[in-house]
């Protein structure tokens, strides 16, 4: 059986993806092949540049031909996975950040992760995906930015502190009517997935997603198959309520949702704790998803003068570099 499926292997190898105008074989593309014998039948995983049926019912015709009538079998099940764009190479972890409810912190915790994970020796790429909030650029102090690009038209993202940017306010008329945003974010992360010259050792890109519980994580999902979830919230039910939903909502797409993080947990004077925004939000989401609570973050201004990010030797710096290192484990 095994020299049966050899020769399947370099058969279906010779048929061409015709989104890539590459045979199977070059683009690596049979991600699992397996042959169940009672039922004589074989199972592909294969690989396609864009999974539209158009160019995945001529692949199933040409593989058919040969599993059916050259070799007999009475079954054939393929299953399709989107390729990533070339820009976003194998190894880049894609992290979505998202909440749900609006203003609880997803820029926020981006950024400082991003710092923690780069202090932790990781190259770190961060996607701002808020259409209608983009704040990015201002946690990083990045005012009127002029992207550069290649010939081709590639962007590059913009480098700051060791981390790479890309947002739509950089791309974006901020005069523009908000109805016009909602089609254009499609436009928008095909740039920034596709046409955006990342650096190729990125070890992780984290996504700011826009409040919602899910349009957009599905428009990302469709450039980045893998991409993985991390839920905020804040304490408080109204946070918490609609962040289970927009975890429902990613679980039901069928992403990993890492786990959770509860933000603005309490206020801390003289050693006492004060739950400003109730208490159990994080746990209560992380639970009912089935996910990890992967820590909390007290209400605090960065002691570093800055308006955003906390500097790594005060303690919610060092809080972040532990979740940082949650994050990296979760991930793995
Ligand atoms: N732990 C915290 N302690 C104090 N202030 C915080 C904390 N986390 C976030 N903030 C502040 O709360 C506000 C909202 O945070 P942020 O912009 O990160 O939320 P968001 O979820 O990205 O909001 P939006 O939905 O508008 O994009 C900001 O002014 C931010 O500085
Ligand atoms: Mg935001």
């Amino acid at each position: 059986m095994n020299s049966i499926k050899s020769e399947l292997i370099v058969k279906i190898g010779a048929i061409i993806d015709p989104s890539r105008n590459k045979s199977l074989h070059d683009s690596n593309a049979i991600k699992h092949i397996g042959i169940d014998d009672e039922s004589k039948t074989v199972i592909l995983i294969i690989e396609v540049g864009v999974k539209n049926n158009e160019f995945t019912s001529q692949i199933t015709r040409a593989i058919a031909k040969i599993v059916k009538l050259e070799y007999k079998f009475n079954g054939l099940t393929i299953e399709y996975e989107q390729a990533r764009p070339d820009a976003i190479k194998k190894q880049v972890k894609v992290l979505g950040i998202a909440s749900g409810k609006g203003g609880v912190g997803k820029s926020t915790v981006t950024a400082n992760l991003a710092f923690a994970l780069t202090s932790l020796g990781k190259k770190v790429g961060i996607v701002d995906a808020d259409i209608y909030g983009a704040n990015l650029p201002k946690i990083f102090d990045l005012d009127d930015v002029e992207l550069d690009g290649d010939d081709s038209g590639k962007i590059y993202p913009i480098k700051k502190d060791g981390i790479e940017l890309v947002s739509t306010a950089f791309l974006m008329d901020p005069n523009k009517a908000l109805m016009w945003r909602g089609p254009m974010l499609g436009k928008l992360l095909k740039v920034f997935f596709e046409e955006t010259i990342w650096n190729p050792d990125l070890d992780y890109l984290l996504i700011d997603l826009p409040p919602g519980t899910g349009d957009v994580m599905m428009d990302v999902k469709n450039f980045v198959p893998d991409v993985k979830l991390l839920l905020i919230t804040t304490p408080h039910p109204s946070a918490s309520h609609i962040a289970i939903k927009a975890g429902f909502g990613a679980l039901e797409l069928k992403e990993e949702v890492i786990g959770v993080i509860e933000n603005m947990s309490y206020f801390e004077v003289d050693g006492v704790r004060h739950p400003i925004f109730g208490q159990g939000g994080g746990k209560t989401v992380a639970e009912k998803l089935g996910v990890p609570f992967i820590g909390q973050i007290p209400i605090a201004r960065p002691v570093s003068g800055h308006h955003s990010i906390y500097s790594q030797t005060e303690y919610i710096g060092i809080l972040y570099i532990n979740l940082a290192r949650n994050i990296m484990q979760l991930m793995a």
